[in-house]
Order: C-alpha cells, then sequence, then structure tokens
C-alpha cells in the first residue's frame, strides 16, 4: 500500500512540477500543490468527491484521457451505451446533521488546546447545516453531472450526440428521490449547454423498480436492512483497538475526556471534514482531528458496512439486483438485435440512483471481491482490498457499458468512473458479447428478483402490508 501510494504521489508531483513549467515558467522551483485538498481527502468512502479518482479533473473538469479508452480496434463502431450514475454530491441527511450539531456544540463549548485550527473552529467555522438540507443535491452536485455529461459527449460523441438527443433516442431513467431526479436534470442541461439546444423539454422516467430494488426486496430488508445481526461485524470493528485508538487521539487532540468523544461523534466529525470539502471545496479545520492512519481506519468502518450491507457479505445484497441486472442485458440485446437491420432505436441510456444501486449489481457481477471477506479483525490483512467504497462509488460514480459492432462480431467494454475495468475471469478489455453472455449465463438465465426476494411464509410477519 506504501509503495502504491507514494509511487501515486511521486507522479502526481512530477505531473504537478510540469505543469508549474508551463504556467510559472520564469519561476525557480515553483510546485502546483493542491493545499484545499485535505490529505485525509482519498478515504472518504461513499462521502468522496469524484475528482479523487481522476485527479486529472483538477486541472480541466471537462478532460478526457483518451488513452483509456480506445475503442476495441479502429474499425469498430459504438452503437449503444448505457450509464447507471450515482446522484452528484449532496447535504448530509437530518441524521447526520444532527451529530454534526452535538459535535459542534461540544468541541465550541469544551474543547481547548493552543492550536490555531480550534481557534478557527470556534470563532470563524459557523454551523451552517440546517436540518431541512436533508439530503438534498447541492449545486456542485449538479455541476457533477452537467460536466460528465459533457465528458462522456466527448468520449462518445457518435452516441452522445446532438441528433441523437433531439430524436429522442437518449432516455433517461431515474430514481424518485430529489437528488437523483436534479442529478438527471443536470445532465440533460449538460448536453443542452454543449450543443446550445434551447426551448424544448426531454422527459425522464421515473422508476424506483429499477434505481432503487432494494427498498422494493422484502427479503433484503428483512433479513439485512432490519436486522441488527447482518452487520454484526460493523459493531464488532466499532469496538476494535484500531476504532477505539482514533477515538482516544481525537480526544486527545482536543484535550477532552476521552467519555465524551464518543464512537459516534468521532464519525460525525469525519463525515464534517468530508462534507465540507466535497460540498465547498474546503479543507476545513475540522480536517485537523484526523491523520491518514485514523482516516484508514474510519474507511476501513465505511467499507465494513457497504460490504455487509450492499456487497458480497450476504448473498441477497447482490440477488436483489436482478432486476437491474435484466434490464441491462434486455437493452444489450435489443441494440444487437436491432443492429442487423442497420438502426439502433434506443442509442443511450442513462440511469440515475445510489451508491446502494451501483454497489450491489458490481458484486452481482463479481466486480471487486476479494479473495477473503471484510471483518472486523482482519482490518491489517486487509489493507490491499479491491473492495474500497471510496474508489468505486464517490459522489457521481459511473457505470458505463458501451456495446461495439466490430468486424469479428459484437464487444462490449465496462468502464467505472471512466476507466475501462476487465470483466472477471477474462483479460480482454473489449471481450466479444458472446463471451460475456456466455460467462453470466447462470445469471442470465436465473437471477429471479421475485424468487430471491419473497419471503418465505412461515417467518412473513408483516404479510398484509403487500
Ligand atoms: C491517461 O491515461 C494513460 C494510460 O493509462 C496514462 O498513462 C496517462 O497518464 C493519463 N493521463 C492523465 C492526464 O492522467
Ligand atoms: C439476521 O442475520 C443473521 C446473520 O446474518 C442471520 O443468521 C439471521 O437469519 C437473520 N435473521 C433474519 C430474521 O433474517
Ligand atoms: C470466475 O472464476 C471463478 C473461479 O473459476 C468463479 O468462482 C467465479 O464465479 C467466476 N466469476 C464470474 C463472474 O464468472
Ligand atoms: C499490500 O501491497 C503492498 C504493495 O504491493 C505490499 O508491500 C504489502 O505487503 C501488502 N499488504 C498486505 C497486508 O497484503
Amino acid at each position: 500500500m506504501r509503495q502504491i501510494l507514494s509511487k501515486r504521489s511521486f507522479v502526481l508531483t512530477v505531473f504537478s512540477f510540469a505543469l508549474a513549467r508551463v504556467s510559472y515558467c520564469s519561476v525557480e522551483n515553483v510546485r502546483v500543490v493542491y493545499p484545499n485538498i485535505p490529505a485525509i481527502a482519498k478515504y472518504f468512502g461513499t462521502k468522496g468527491r469524484y475528482e479523487e479518482v481522476n485527479p486529472y479533473l483538477l486541472d480541466d473538469i471537462l478532460a478526457v484521457n483518451k488513452t483509456f479508452m480506445k475503442p476495441p480496434s479502429l474499425e469498430c463502431k459504438p452503437i449503444y451505451l448505457t450509464a447507471i450514475i450515482r446522484h452528484g454530491t449532496r447535504y448530509p441527511t437530518t441524521k447526520n446533521i444532527k451529530n454534526i450539531q452535538r459535535v459542534y456544540d461540544l468541541v465550541s463549548r469544551e474543547a481547548t488546546n493552543g492550536e490555531k485550527w480550534l481557534h478557527d473552529i470556534k470563532t470563524e467555522w459557523k454551523m451552517w447545516y440546517t436540518e431541512d438540507m436533508d439530503g438534498q443535491i447541492v449545486e456542485k452536485g449538479r455541476d457533477d453531472h452537467r460536466h460528465l455529461a459533457v465528458r462522456l459527449a466527448t468520449l462518445l460523441p457518435s452516441l452522445i450526440s446532438e441528433e441523437n438527443l433531439r430524436s429522442n433516442r437518449i432516455k433517461f431513467i431515474t430514481s424518485s428521490k430529489h437528488r437523483c431526479v436534479d442529478s438527471t436534470i443536470a445532465f440533460k442541461e449538460g448536453l443542452m449547454n454543449l450543443w446550445n439546444v434551447k426551448d424544448v423539454d426531454f422527459s425522464h422516467e421515473v422508476n424506483d423498480m429499477l434505481m432503487r430494488f432494494f427498498d422494493q426486496c422484502r427479503r433484503f430488508v428483512e433479513d439485512v436492512e432490519n436486522n441488527k445481526t447482518a452487520l454484526k461485524e460493523v459493531d464488532l470493528f466499532k469496538s476494535s483497538a484500531e476504532m477505539k485508538r482514533v477515538q482516544i487521539k481525537m480526544a486527545n487532540r482536543l484535550q477532552l475526556p476521552y467519555s465524551q468523544v464518543t464512537q459516534g461523534l468521532v464519525e460525525a466529525a469525519f463525515y464534517l471534514c468530508s462534507y465540507e470539502f466535497s460540498i465547498k471545496s474546503v479543507n476545513s479545520p475540522w480536517c485537523n482531528l484526523f491523520d491518514e492512519t485514523d482516516a484508514k481506519v474510519l474507511e476501513y468502518a465505511n467499507d465494513l458496512k457497504q460490504y455487509w450491507k450492499r456487497g458480497y457479505g450476504h448473498d441477497i445484497n447482490r440477488k436483489s439486483s436482478c432486476t437491474l441486472f435484466h434490464d441491462v442485458f434486455r437493452r444489450l440485446n435489443r441494440a444487437a438485435h436491432e443492429i442487423r437491420f442497420g438502426h439502433v432505436t434506443e442509442a443511450v441510456t442513462v440511469q440515475v440512483g445510489h451508491a446502494e444501486t451501483l454497489l450491489p449489481l458490481l458484486s452481482l457481477m463479481g466486480f471487486f471481491k476479494d479473495e477473503t471477506p471484510l471483518t472486523a479483525h482482519n482490518y491489517a490483512s486487509q489493507q490491499n482490498r479491491t473492495f474500497r467504497s471510496s474508489h468505486i462509488v464517490p459522489y457521481a460514480a459511473n457505470l458505463v457499458f458501451v456495446l461495439y459492432d466490430c468486424e469479428d462480431g459484437l464487444r462490449l467494454q465496462f468502464l467505472l468512473n471512466e476507466r475501462p475495468l476487465t470483466f472477471p475471469n477474462t483479460s480482454h478489455l473489449a471481450p466479444l458479447y458472446e463471451t460475456i453472455r456466455e460467462q453470466y449465463k447462470d445469471l442470465l438465465e436465473g437471477c429471479n428478483f421475485e424468487k430471491e426476494c419473497e419471503v418465505p411464509r412461515a417467518s412473513c410477519s408483516k404479510c398484509s402490508e403487500l
């Protein structure tokens, strides 16, 4: 891990240095640094900023890395694309805002030390979050989607094109949550501004069966969501030595008794640093409560929760996404069929949902599966885990499937956050579509949502509500 990190920061330094030479070539040894980025920003998990996974966007938010994104071969023609996208940056939920208020009250009233950052918290920082903000999109979140729309259009201009938008060959589907609907609207705005399209309304379909399948799966709700023991690894980790150390360090930094700095407040302060950064792009004084060692532990706590609630931890987490999985392949099949007659009716599908939409689907398809499950006891040996929500599902995270018509058949490319990813058990970056269908044969022929999500009668406690 150390090696990877230091190699990466070396590359970034060299890259920044090269930029600096371009911008200020008369000044010797000037280095562009990003002082507004907290050192712990890459550990924010599902509350991470998208730019942290693609840092080149910090220099140009509309930049597209074409070397990443080559078609399988030159004569291949993209014929269909579907993008499943998480909503953009949002406010904390009411529950988190209440916890932020509590940690603010405690620190502003009782903490003492000689540090400038604490002085800044007490005198300059204002508690500006209000409970009515409850998880709504922020302006940065709209921008996340406006910019992503432009980058995807730059990447695949023959599919995400003005002509396809105007002829309604780009279909928009969204979860009913405000932040998702607002993200969908922002995505459309991005395209309309790009092509200067005015006075036209492009509709979107609200579909929670597809984008919030987890709420609709009774078995998931009963066995995992409402089941206190389903997340026992998460609870065990909360009382682990690693978490205790983070708590003690935070109490020491604030010179507060350890008993006053509860796990809940530690989490709230960490979120506060992440929200200040993702919403306002500032390195807030709150970020001084943690160092990188602490942040890695808190990142793991977040990953454990995602793993047991949305990922491989319980089989039903993955299976609850069967409907979305089938829907993706139904659209791919339709395009594959139509291209034989020369015309694909739906060229692009843009589907906006949640981290909770993306993680189960990725897990169902076998991505980011570590050899050993994530548990409360193997934090140290999971340092190099692939299941890392900071990398997989920051705000505006996106899965893109691109179907290409090539000389030797149809090929499928898969991108996560604008980088190509190989399907499990293949090494080709754009395998034949038939190969992928063969690999997922069992899921394509099975994975029945009704069957997987039904609850056996005997344990069906609230059947009348159906
Ligand atoms: C683009 O991707 C290529 C290939 O992975 C990489 O070598 C290059 O550094 C990337 N460019 C930027 C600006 O990140
Ligand atoms: C709750 O989760 C535990 C642990 O996964 C499992 O053994 C148990 O069957 C679940 N209970 C219900 C009611 O689903
Ligand atoms: C990949 O191969 C392994 C081992 O053969 C198998 O267990 C796994 O299910 C395969 N994954 C997919 C997505 O086919
Ligand atoms: C993680 O990867 C690094 C670099 O490859 C390696 O040095 C380290 O031993 C690995 N750590 C674990 C716990 O596997």
